[in-house]
């Protein structure tokens, strides 16, 4: 059933942005308000996975891909991706650099560990940072200025052989798209306590960012929306007893002195934010735990007025700390407003801007490409 070819025909990278790309760039504003994937940067990178190797990536417009209806990603989800910030350089470490990426290695190894668990290809980490540098490099003036806003990263993978059979593709295509984006949860959000559904299952893919994870979280939320909420809190696949994560957040709960967050397994994303949080925490004078939450636990003690904060975390929302929690039965609990969260996403919003130092590898400064939107 296998075809012949699926992909284009291969075009060598060139270093200097083609003019008409940077035409585009230079007819492209950021909009007002900023939102999130409002626009779409005009330029993405693209690599494909041919014969057994990567090519190098290259920068080309965001058009539409020519693909066979019959491609195996349609099919059978052979998709994952990855979700990273360019924030724009306010401190004064890197004076040579306009953006700041954050964590570029931690995402890489992790959008490999998903290419593994999907049977796909690895891609070399310096192929994928270097691409991400050369695309963000060309989009600085898409990559807003102001603390909490940056320029979103899709780096995504899916397989691109036209077959029909249920086995792996041989072709790959390697995207990255960007798109600015405004500071989002910085008010405090409301969540949904899923009851009956799973996010993940043991054995299953829910520690990576397969795409498919994120359509089965779909339903799920359509009574969430219908009662007013925003965000998916799920249970462990088994009893519906524990704290899992949020569907695009890892969860924590400061518990006095505490910051508890649920061990990772193969059921939860190793959320780079939340390892960010986790190295922060210290000198906020929090012990870092990491162990099972029982809901009803949590519940009751929240209802008796303990001090705790929930808040979720990742990359989009950063920190996002939690004031309704609500469920099918009826549930409806207010949460006391805190500080804790609100502080450690101001601390690690100041790393990502480059005006606090940060551990080694964090802030990975761009250069931005004499070719790009502003030459
Ligand atoms: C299921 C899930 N959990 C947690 C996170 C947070 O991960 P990170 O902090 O790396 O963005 C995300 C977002 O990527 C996610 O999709």
């Amino acid at each position: 059933m296998s075809t012949a070819t699926n992909l284009p025909a291969q075009s060598t990278p060139s270093a200097a942005l083609p003019p008409e790309l940077a035409d585009r760039l230079k007819g492209t504003e950021l909009p007002d308000p900023l939102g999130f994937g409002r626009l779409m940067a005009p330029v993405m990178a693209i690599a494909y996975y041919r014969d057994g190797a990567w090519e190098t990536p290259r920068l080309t417009g965001l058009d539409p891909l020519d693909l066979a209806p019959h491609t195996q990603a349609l099919h059978y989800g052979q998709a994952i991706f990855e979700g990273m910030k360019a924030y724009r350089n306010l401190g004064p470490s890197f004076p040579g650099s306009n953006t700041l990426l954050f964590r570029p290695y931690e995402h890489a190894r992790r959008f490999n560990r998903s290419a593994l668990r999907l049977g796909m290809p690895e891609i070399d980490e310096s192929l994928f940072v270097g691409a991400l540098e050369q695309l963000v490099g060309t989009l600085d003036t898409l990559v807003p200025d102001r603390h909490g806003q940056s320029l979103y990263l899709r780096p995504t993978m899916f397989g691109a052989t036209a077959d029909l059979s249920v086995v792996p593709s041989t072709e790959f295509c390697f995207l990255i798209l960007a798109t600015p984006s405004d500071a989002f949860f910085t008010a405090p959000i409301s969540a949904w306590i899923e009851r009956h559904y799973s996010r993940a299952g043991a054995g299953g893919t829910g520690c990576v960012k397969a795409a498919g994870n994120y359509a089965a979280s779909f339903a799920a939320a359509a009574p969430l929306r219908e009662h007013g909420f925003q965000q998916l809190l799920w249970l462990d696949a088994v009893n519906h007893t524990h704290l899992e994560e949020f569907t695009a957040m890892n969860v924590f709960v400061r518990w006095g002195d505490k910051l508890v967050t649920p061990p990772l397994s193969d059921t939860i994303l190793a959320g780079i934010t939340r390892d960010s949080l986790l190295q922060l925490a210290k000198p906020f004078g929090l012990a870092m735990e990491e162990r099972q939450i029982e809901i009803e636990a949590l519940l009751d003690a929240i209802r008796s007025g303990e001090d705790i904060e929930l808040f979720g975390c990742g990359t989009g929302a950063v920190v996002a700390p939690v004031e309704l929690l609500g469920d099918e039965s009826g549930l409806r609990l207010k949460l006391p407003s805190q500080s804790t969260a609100a502080d450690l996403r101001r601390r690690l919003l100041d790393i990502q801007h480059g005006i606090d130092p940060a551990p080694d590898d964090w802030q990975w400064p761009v250069i931005t490409s004499p070719n790009g939107s502003d030459s």
